[in-house]
């Protein structure tokens, strides 16, 4: 159902290029603005993902069908936030089973744009630069990998404007903490017409955080992985009762497991991902909204996870 109690229809409407979904969206919006009356705007909301769904995306998905008249989600694999081509070429490419998870999620219309519809001119020339907190993290062990994704994402929430006068809101999930980070800065600081909501991360029951490639861990690395999520968890935990983090002490905990190659466990700002914490015992107490991070390759799978820690004292 949308906010305004209209049934939804069990299959998205599949376009591939920008003037399609600009039509739908505006059709799809004319008619909400009638139901609606004096009602108010009617609300797109925007879902950007590259596929390979799971129950973390259902969540955005269902998240802004309850807050939108109209939900867009766009499946496209970016070839630009991928810096190793062996890494693009096998992210799962699932379209069937993924427009069946967003038809049961009442979706309106799935936007899946080739490479050529993305980028008609090549590979773009001119980028949006994530600037120095891109650089750090993710952006270390990955460079280019915020760029290119704030490209893309620049691009989708332009192409999803609505063409007519509505609001407009794009979801993004919270396991993918800097890229929140910097979408939000982005949106900032280049105004772009859109309101950025963040969707909590989704687990499995065992803690493990949701991704795309989880399908690619064995029953070993799988359970390898639970340090990851465990170790979060017990920093939230000295965190709650105002204890020094001893970061130092989580690391080789993380180090211990067998299997897993730890990038970085850092406590940083959730907003500029400036380090908020030091490893020094004694000095590494939480003081205030900070967030921590976790990367690690388990077997050929690079995880990531986070946790907000908080402000305590
Ligand atoms: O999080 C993702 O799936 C991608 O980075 C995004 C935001 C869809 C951009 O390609």
């Amino acid at each position: 159902m949308t906010p305004t109690g209209t049934p939804r229809p069990a299959t998205p409407l599949l376009v591939s290029t920008p003037a399609d979904l600009r039509a739908a969206t505006t059709a799809l919006l004319d008619g909400a603005r009638s139901r609606r009356g004096a009602a108010g705007r009617p609300t797109l909301g925007l879902v950007p993902t590259m596929g390979g769904l799971h129950e973390g995306h259902a969540t955005l998905a269902r998240t802004a069908r309850r807050a939108s008249d109209v939900v867009v989600v766009s499946i496209f694999v970016n070839p630009l936030q991928f810096g190793d081509q062996a890494d693009l070429d096998r992210y799962p490419r699932t379209l069937d089973a993924d427009l069946g998870l967003l038809g049961a999620c009442g979706v309106d219309v799935v936007f899946a744009p080739s490479v050529e519809d993305m980028y008609p001119g090549g590979e773009p020339l001119v980028r949006v630069s994530a600037g120095r907190a891109g650089e750090v993290l993710e952006g270390a062990s990955r460079p280019g990998h915020f760029d290119g994704m704030l490209t893309v994402v620049a691009k989708l929430l332009n192409l999803g404007l609505p063409g007519t006068d509505a609001d407009y809101g794009a979801y993004f999930g919270e396991k993918d903490a800097q890229q929140l980070a910097l979408i939000r800065r982005m949106v900032l600081d280049l105004d772009v017409p859109v309101r950025i909501e963040g969707v909590p991360i989704v687990r499995d029951t065992d803690g493990l955080a949701l991704s795309s490639r989880n399908r690619f861990l064995d029953a070993e690395e799988r359970s390898a992985a639970l340090v990851l999520s465990r170790v979060l968890g017990s920093l939230r935990a000295r965190a709650e009762r105002g204890e020094p983090l001893d970061l130092a002490g989580a690391r080789a905990e993380i180090d211990a497991r067998e299997g897993v190659d730890l990038d970085y466990l850092e406590v940083v700002d959730a907003s500029t991902f400036t380090p908020r914490a030091h490893p020094a015992p004694g000095d590494d107490a939480a003081v205030g909204p900070a967030l921590a991070v976790v990367a690690a390759r388990v077997g050929a799978v690079r995880l990531i996870d986070n946790a907000v820690l908080p402000a305590v004292g």
